[in-house]
């Protein structure tokens, strides 16, 4: 959507901030020997409390309240009987509407204890990080969707980690999923150019080993073939003529 005025800003902003406190929340409640069905409930709960509608359930009848991915899963997984264990890479996605806006935000984090890949999650946790902010800085109207998606690639590639072509940020605000595709590389057909007050997020998703993810056969969770590890980070913002403003902030 395109933000026109104070209220529409306020309602998105009600929306991000919910989703960032949610996504907050539910990581300091994560722990070893907790399944993935438990933390969903727990951030179920938080949305349901503050009036919110999970926007995957609503949207996709997605089967949980927000999406858990687990070491080899990239996005998408489904909250259930898998027992979160000392050192796994965790990430978790919550996006939500409030009075009809949506707002979308997720982030991956290594949950105490070490396992042998201990410093490589580590290391592709902060590389995604640092890829989503080279993204974000670069976000202002005019400025060519490409550009952005160049920026974020490089980011990734000199980190030296791939970048997973087939998994973009999107258009948000009046449906979890809206145009434009925000593609993490440049592409030669893309000339868009992003407009002032227009809603979308950043998020790409990095790996040890594969540059695309395909579907599991539980028709949700996305993984990679070869199996890699997975981590990303997202957060809503609103285009400007300066500096974005980020409204996936607790
Ligand atoms: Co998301
Ligand atoms: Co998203």
């Amino acid at each position: 959507m395109i933000i026109r005025n104070d209220v529409q800003l306020a309602g998105l902003q009600r929306t991000g901030k919910l989703v960032a406190q949610v996504l907050l929340a539910m990581q300091a409640h994560a722990r070893p020997g907790m399944s993935t069905a438990e933390l969903d409930e727990y951030g179920g709960q938080l949305l349901t409390r503050a009036g919110a509608e999970s926007a995957p359930r609503s949207c996709y009848e997605f089967p949980g309240h927000t999406c858990i991915s687990i070491n080899e899963e990239a996005a998408h997984g489904i909250p259930g009987q898998r027992v979160m264990r000392a050192g796994d890479l965790v990430n978790i996605d919550v996006s939500a509407s409030l009075d009809g806006y949506f707002a979308d935000t997720g982030g991956s984090f290594v949950l105490p204890g070490i396992d042998a890949d201990h410093l490589l999650k580590h290391r592709l946790c902060a590389a995604a990080l640092q890829a989503r902010d080279a993204g974000i800085a670069a976000v202002r109207a005019g400025q060519q969707l490409n550009i952005i998606g160049r920026l974020i690639e490089r980011t990734i590639n000199s980190a030296g980690f791939r970048n997973v072509r087939n998994l973009c940020g999107h258009g948000t605000g009046a449906a979890l999923h809206e145009e434009p595709t925000m593609r993490n590389y440049h592409d030669p057909r893309d000339n868009q150019m992003l407009q002032e007050g227009q809603v979308i997020t950043i998020e790409p998703f990095l790996s040890t080993n594969v540059s695309r993810v395909h579907e599991a056969n539980d028709g949700w969770t996305l993984v990679g073939r070869p199996s890699s590890l997975f981590a990303q980070f997202e957060h809503t913002l609103v285009v400007r003529q300066g500096a974005p403003l980020i409204i996936t902030t607790p």
